[in-house]
């Protein structure tokens, strides 16, 4: 099955447990991603059967808006009864590593507002150990050097993130931000971790998802889709 299938799969089930708890489910926060592209487009018929949706970044918010869904400012929603979104990495515990597509910050909010964080993600997502995949950091620019050094003490690889489009230009987040990706961290301790990286100066969000786990996994391979409760 090609992978775009199997993110399709995942989506069409997160909308089937949705629809299932449609009365507990009235205020969802929406992640972002290609996995959550899929989730928007199945969940797009039942737009009107919610109350509205907290979007976790603008290219959401866009496409959650042509579709027909309300879409609420986070600062005028007390707390959201589910948010969905998908990982770049989740380990046997839940706990996920965040941020390919930099939005990692609003993400992280977004989540953190809600009572039951779903992911919904293929199969190549799952890892033993977190950190296969560079950990996403978004940082003041202003401090992306000293950052920078602090993360190499650490042993961390780093890399500024360049434009998709133009590779002369940082990629700039919704919030203005730059990302640090960064390899080569051992992550054994990823709630330590997470709090540590909280506490360097200039550093917005990092991509360790430890104190906003997943509760659930709704996860697709070539043998179909499984949920996995945490
Ligand atoms: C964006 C994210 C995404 O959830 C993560 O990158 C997974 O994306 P995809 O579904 O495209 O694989 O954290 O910041």
């Amino acid at each position: 099955m090609h992978q775009d299938e199997q993110k399709a799969l995942v989506a069409n089930e997160a909308v089937h447990v949705l629809l299932k708890h449609e009365t507990a489910f009235q205020i969802l926060g929406i992640g972002t991603g290609s996995t959550v592209n899929f989730f928007i487009e199945a969940l797009a018929p039942h737009a009107k059967s919610f109350k509205g949706v907290v979007s976790s970044s603008q290219a959401s918010t866009e496409r959650l808006l042509q579709k027909g869904f309300t879409v609420l400012d986070a600062n005028n929603v007390v707390s959201l009864d589910v948010y969905i979104d998908g990982a770049d990495e989740i380990n046997p515990q839940g706990v996920m590593l965040k941020g390919g597509g930099g939005a990692l910050t609003r993400e992280k909010i977004v989540a953190s507002m809600a009572k039951v964080f779903i992911c919904i993600c293929d199969s190549s997502k799952q890892v033993a150990l977190l950190g296969q995949f560079p950990l996403p950091i978004e940082v003041i620019p202003l401090a992306s050097q000293k950052v920078t050094q602090y993360l190499e003490k650490l042993g961390g690889v780093v890399r500024l993130r360049k434009s998709k489009t133009d590779a002369s230009q940082n990629f700039v987040t919704d919030n203005a931000g730059w990302i640090l990706d960064v390899s080569g961290l051992k992550i054994t301790d990823p709630k330590a971790l997470e709090m540590e990286l909280n506490q360097i100066p200039g550093v917005i969000c990092n991509g360790i998802f430890a104190q906003n786990k997943a509760q659930l996994l709704i996860v697709s391979s070539q043998h179909g889709v499984e949920t996995i409760q945490f």
